[in-house]
């Protein structure tokens, strides 16, 4: 007989809140999740058996799955996410807003009936390890069943979380429908979603901590721990109590005397993150390890002791598969071995999975993210561009032994970074905190000219564009006053691994080649390296930088170090017209930080070069 709510909890609100939306969306039926294997091996099968999932030969990929997404639903849909607090100031001016009361009207619209035909399952998740005091309980209610088992693998989920959940206990509500009722007899879809995307709704509610999704079935849109709590309703608890919820991968270093230093690294998509989070020290760095704590995103926050302890609140890794070898990633190659899910990638002749960047020769045939054949003369990608992976995170290779460790780690230094090919260099440290601040909130990627019209870099401060869930000047006040309240605060770094010399090639190799970086940034924390000033801050010299391993001369060195005064200014420039789009809830902090460096700009010479 299958469980009601009342055996699996007596938190009354929780009884009450999955009533209430039952009563709205009008499922056939609602099933409470245990979080069992014998659950997701069962949804697995039903899924199987309905088309949605494709088994891969157990012999090659053991116990792991392929899904192929309507090709309407293959990605977050930032145009449709809203961010419904009070006023819409208070969203600011990057995010799309609307009144909640509005918004809730349209929802109970949008959502009276959706369920119906379908199961509704109600997932108790935790983000973060159970009980941790940075943890928080979230519970999803959604009508997919795709969606419950890529939530146990990306969270904490199951009666183990209601267990310490409690009677009174507080949880975030989160309700999820992929938006297609079935009427009596109507048969379903493999891959059931809202095709119109201007009926698709990713909603946060950020005075009353509610999550409302509807219409998509992928990713960040359905899975509604990962950006839309994590991130967009975490970045407002974590004003209004003081810590960080930021998009940051976690890494671990220790040296071959056994100290161990973790860095905490905000990167736009694109820029190479989950290969930096499972980076191997390369040659040259005998008896030094890395380790994973997360790829995508950190809870910070300040320990009784002053220092900034960090948890990874996911469970998973949800990886984008296109450019993931053994070459670029071969800790990633090692943690999707088994177990895992795979989102629209290619399905080749022997029952594995292949995506466009792969090791070895393509394959002759395939079955395409579209279920077609697919051979490589063809002019398309076998799988999308952002095909997916869902790997459970422990099994990782190089999971850092502290990842599950409720107190967090605490972090030693903050990294950011865009994709830039000119003007910014491969590495530099922040003057002091409010400085850091300031080139985190002006970091970004090169985009082409009609993407942005005239600017030259689209700004994603702290790479958090799409996921801060209030006015991002505010949240950038938010930084600044971390300052001054006795914390032990990391130091703060700008990176760039993207710079292209005059024929267009990357100057810097990238890759495990950015350990060189990091350690010289391990070195800055424990004091053991040297720095010199330039217009933009504190950078290495040649001989700071550890080389053994890596033939890099002291002229490329140059190359990537180098600052054009015609590019300072011309940043200073930019960066003014993108602070004046956040009125007066810029900070003067930043505006003085952006003078300062319009000033160190007109008092460089034509190209700034380092001594020696
Ligand atoms: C992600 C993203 O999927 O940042 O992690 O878009
Ligand atoms: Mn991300």
């Amino acid at each position: 007989m299958t469980a009601t709510g009342r055996d699996r909890t007596s938190n009354a609100k929780l009884l009450a809140w999955v009533e209430e939306i039952a009563g709205i969306c009008k499922p056939d039926s609602v099933y409470w999740c245990d979080g069992s294997k014998e659950e997701y091996d069962r949804l697995s099968q039903q899924m199987v058996d309905s088309g949605t999932y494709i088994r891969l030969n157990p012999e090659k990929r053991p116990n792991s799955y392929l899904a192929r997404s309507h090709p309407s639903d293959v990605a977050r849909v930032e145009e449709r996410t809203y961010i419904c607090s009070k006023t819409k100031e208070e969203a600011g001016p990057t995010n799309n807003w609307m009144d909640p009361d509005e918004m809730k009207t349209v929802l109970k619209g949008v959502f009276d009936g959706c369920m119906k035909g379908r199961t509704m399952y109600v997932i108790p998740f935790s983000m973060g390890p159970l009980g941790s005091p940075i943890a928080q309980i979230g519970i999803e209610i959604t009508d997919s069943p795709y969606v419950v088992c890529n939530m146990r693998i990306m969270t904490r989920m199951g009666q183990k979380v209601l267990d310490v959940l409690g009677p009174d206990g507080f949880f975030v509500p989160t309700v999820h429908s992929v938006g297609m009722p079935l009427q009596p007899g109507q048969e379903d879809v493999p891959w059931p979603c809202e095709g119109d995307i201007s009926k698709k709704y990713i909603c946060h509610f950020p005075e009353t901590r509610e999550i409302w999704s509807y219409g998509s079935g992928y990713g960040g849109n359905a899975l509604l721990g990962k950006k839309c709590l994590a991130l967009r309703i975490a970045s407002v608890m974590a004003r209004d109590e003081g810590w960080l919820a930021e998009h940051m991968l976690i890494l671990g270093l220790e040296s071959p005397k056994g100290e161990k230093t973790y860095v905490a690294a905000a990167f736009p998509s694109a820029c190479g993150k989950t290969n930096l989070a499972m980076i191997l020290p390369p040659q040259g760095f005998e008896g030094w390890k890395a380790s994973t704590i997360g790829d995508d995103i950190a809870w910070i926050k300040p320990a009784p002791d002053g220092s900034l302890r960090a948890i990874n609140p996911e469970y998973g890794f949800f990886g984008v598969a296109p450019g993931t070898s053994y070459d670029s990633n071969p800790m990633a190659m090692d943690s999707i071995k088994a177990n895992s899910i795979f989102t629209n990638v290619a399905l080749t002749d022997d029952g594995d999975v292949w995506w466009e960047g792969m090791d070895g020769p393509k394959p002759s045939h395939a079955i395409d993210w579209k279920g077609n054949d697919w051979t490589p003369d063809m002019d398309h990608p076998a799988a999308h561009p952002n095909a997916r992976f869902t790997a459970p995170a422990g099994q990782c290779p190089t999971i850092d032994p502290a990842w599950e460790d409720p107190q967090g780690v605490a972090i030693d230094a903050f990294i950011f970074g865009g994709r830039l090919s000119k003007t910014f260099p491969l590495v530099y440290e922040s003057r002091d905190w409010k400085h850091g601040v300031f080139m985190a909130a002006t970091m970004g990627s090169e985009a082409t000219a009609a993407a942005i019209g005239q600017a030259a870099i689209r700004r994603d401060p702290f790479a958090m564009l799409p996921f801060i869930g209030y006015n991002m000047a505010d949240y950038w006040g938010h930084w600044l006053h971390m300052e001054g309240k006795g914390y032990k605060l990391p130091k703060i770094f700008r990176v760039n691994w993207f710079r292209k010399d005059e024929n267009g090639k990357f100057i810097w190799p990238g890759f495990g080649q950015n350990m060189r970086v990091l350690k010289w940034i391990v070195d800055r924390v424990s004091g053991n390296a040297d720095a010199v000033e330039s217009p933009f801050g504190l950078m290495p010299r040649y001989e700071d930088i550890t080389w053994a391993g890596l033939d890099f001369t002291r002229d490329k060195y140059h190359g990537i170090m180098d600052i054009n005064r015609q590019g300072l200014l011309a940043e200073a420039a930019e960066i003014k017209q993108f602070f004046a789009t956040f009125g007066d809830h810029l900070p003067d902090e930043l505006e003085r930080q952006r003078k300062a460096l319009e000033e160190r700009a007109g008092s460089a010479p034509e190209v700034w070069k380092m001594a020696g």
